[in-house]
């Protein structure tokens, strides 16, 4: 109660301080959080059920979304997250009327007619990239400053911009800025990515469902996440073919109109939560997943000797044997082994009863956590794209630093089975993603608490 109101302080503080009344001041400059730390005492099984909470990834495009709609939009399961409400006050700022009650959203997009994003705001959230797409469909005309590279890397724009480029967008780079104007409705084409970039397919997705004409997308990204915002957009009134395949069709209508939409269970944080389990030998249910979603994550559970049962929309982990390592994770667009479960998973292997080994091919730098690990005893080598985990015995409580999102949660996994006390700070990043990590982990056993 106290944290929720220094924060709320500290955000209205810092809105008057920044002269950005306007708007809200999003979670991540919260400067109550980033003084924040996670104490935890590890070495306790984990044992009972979680509900896992709504798809981060999937809601902050629908959200976006919501912009293209000729009327209200009513979101369900959208997560408690600092990006959420980085997304929320971007639509604000744009004029939306937007009201959150706990899970659920409305936004309401009538009156929005401003076409800039203020730096602040930009920064706070580099997917807000996405939001380029749907606000030069709907005012004709877009000012942004350029997301610079973040703490996976260089993360470069460049797909978006030839992508939005060939639907008819004409931009120009300002020093920092992208100066963006169509001349009339944007027209539909044919669009080939040389990656399957998520975040650039959601762009084309959002600038062409009311573009004139057909667009085809070949070598989309096929993630859950990418399906949702079809589907949401469907609901809307879209016209869109082969969503989660590797050619997206969309077919350009004159108006969508908001819908009441549920966002998808987040995979990420069900197998995060996988890997605290197998890590301290516990047995956990997850309630209301989609197993299909976590299909590529279950073998890496398999290899380290968990038991992994699904049944409709839950999934049981336990480990009574041996932690086994993972031989060879190669990280890959879906329906390969997702990235973002990478930093986890290489927590949980840090105590496998011999080598694992990952290779990272879609982020540059997501290997910050590795140096963390070590502080608590793991042995890992980094070479480039690949890194080596010999298991050790033991992992003991350090003081640690979050410096990403999943790099966080898996210091957190780790923290689980090491002996004694770890500190844990950086939670802005943990906070990101993860709605309740501290109250999921304390409901079924961790001593895991928030200071
Ligand atoms: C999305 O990021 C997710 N973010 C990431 O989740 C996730 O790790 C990533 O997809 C991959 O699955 C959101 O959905 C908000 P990409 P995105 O465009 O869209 C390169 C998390 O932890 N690339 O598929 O930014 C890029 O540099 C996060 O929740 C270009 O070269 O990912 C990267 O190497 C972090 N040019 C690769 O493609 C471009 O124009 C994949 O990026 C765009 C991307």
């Amino acid at each position: 109660m106290i944290r929720r109101m220094f924060r709320f302080e500290h955000r209205t503080f810092l809105k008057h301080s920044m002269g950005l009344q306007g708007y809200e001041q999003p979670r991540g400059l919260k400067g109550c959080v980033t003084m924040s730390r996670l104490i935890v005492n590890g070495g306790r099984p984990l044992h009972g059920e979680l509900q896992i909470q709504g798809a981060k990834n999937s809601a902050l495009p629908i959200l976006i979304a919501t912009l293209l709609c000729q009327t209200p939009s009513v979101l369900h399961n959208c997560p408690d997250l600092s990006d959420v409400d980085a997304s929320c006050s971007i639509l604000k700022y744009l004029g939306c009327s937007v009201k959150k009650n706990g899970e659920n959203i409305v936004v309401n997009p009538i009156s929005a007619d401003k076409y800039d994003i203020p730096d602040e705001l930009m920064r706070e959230m580099r997917s807000s990239i996405v939001f380029l797409g749907a606000i030069c469909a709907k005012l004709g005309r877009a000012r942004i400053s350029f997301p610079g590279g973040c703490e996976l890397g260089p993360r470069p724009i460049d797909l978006h911009l030839s992508s939005l480029r060939q639907l008819g967008v004409v931009i120009e780079e300002d020093h920092g800025w992208l100066n963006c104007h169509t001349n009339g409705r944007l027209r539909g084409t044919n669009i080939v990515l040389s990656f399957p970039s998520v975040g650039a397919t959601e762009n084309i997705m959002l600038a062409s469902v009311t573009a004139k004409g057909t667009t085809t997308i070949v070598n989309a990204a096929r993630e859950p996440e990418i399906v949702d915002l079809a589907n949401f957009l469907i609901k809307c009134g879209a016209k869109i073919k082969g969503a989660g395949e590797s050619v997206i069709t969309i077919e350009g209508v004159d108006k969508i109109y908001g819908c009441e939409y549920t966002v998808i269970p987040d995979r990420i944080v069900a197998a995060t939560y996988m890997a605290a389990a197998a890590i301290t030998g516990g047995d956990l249910t997850l309630k209301g997943i989609n197993v299909e979603h976590l299909n590529p994550v279950f073998p890496a559970f398999r290899e380290a000797g968990c038991i992994v049962e699904t049944s409709g929309n839950m999934l049981r982990i336990s480990r009574i044997g041996k932690l086994y390592p993972v031989k060879n994770i190669r990280t890959m667009p879906y329906p390969g082994f997702p990235t973002d479960a990478q930093a986890p998973v290489m927590a949980m292997s840090t105590l496998a009863c011999g080598t694992s080994v990952f290779i990272e091919n879609i982020f540059e730098n997501r290997y910050k956590h590795t140096s963390e690990l070590r502080r608590l005893g793991a042995n890992i080598k980094v070479e480039g794209k690949v890194a080596i985990v010999e298991g050790v015995k033991k992992l003991y409580g350090a003081p640690v630093e979050a410096t990403d999102l999943r790099g966080g949660a898996a210091l957190v996994v780790a923290a689980l089975a090491a002996e004694g006390q770890t500190v844990v700070t950086g939670l802005r990043h943990i906070d990101r993603g993860y709605a309740s990590i501290e109250r999921d982990l304390q409901s079924v056993g961790a001593d895991i608490h928030r200071v």
